[in-house]
């Protein structure tokens, strides 16, 4: 599989993103919901690179059924284990495609009602989205290809890979 982000690259980059999250919350302690599974490295190297204090909860959703195209089915799986109403949220995702997933779990989200409610993604196929979603922090833009490894995963396989590469079948 080719290499499409080299390591030294998503450390600097995610060192960047830790440094612009923390300069916006400054004084605060926000809450970081990463998504299960896929986000959990990406969460994990973020979060110690920042220069405040955070709080840590996981959700966990499935839309892809072990294939590479979006079902548009977001299947509930996991909720926070923590109230969040009043509290500043920042939701942690490896990758938005369609949209779908991060636009579900905003609004369950919403409904709780956070402070304010951020969503950072280390990628974002931005020519896929079905649903209008911006997220507020991007680590990298990439093309319509499908990537595994740094926590993503084709049919749960993966995600112990320390780059991302562009998936080809074999
Ligand atoms: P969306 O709902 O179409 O935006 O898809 C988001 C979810 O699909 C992500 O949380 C990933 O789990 C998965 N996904 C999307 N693209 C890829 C990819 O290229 N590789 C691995 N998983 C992907």
């Amino acid at each position: 599989m080719k290499v499409l982000i080299k390591k030294e690259d998503l450390k600097r980059r995610i060192k960047e993103l830790a440094k612009q999250i923390s300069e916006d919350y400054r004084g605060k302690t926000p809450v970081f919901i990463a998504i299960l599974k896929g986000a959990f490295v990406f969460l994990s190297d973020l979060i110690r690179e920042l220069e405040i204090d955070c709080i840590v909860d996981f959700m966990a959703v499935t839309s892809y059924n072990g294939s590479t195209e979006s079902s548009g089915a977001v299947e509930f799986l996991k909720d926070i284990t923590m109230d969040i109403q009043g509290k500043d949220v920042i939701i942690v995702e490896d990758i938005v495609d369609t949209g779908l997933t991060l636009d579900y779990i905003k609004k369950v989200l919403e409904l709780r009602k956070p402070a304010s409610l951020k969503i950072c993604v280390l990628l974002d196929k931005k020519k896929k989205r079905k649903v209008k979603i911006e997220p507020d922090y991007v680590g990298f833009e990439i093309d319509d290809v499908f990537v595994v490894g740094y926590g993503l995963d084709f049919g749960e396989k993966y995600r112990n890979l320390p780059e991302i590469y562009c998936y080809e079948e074999r």
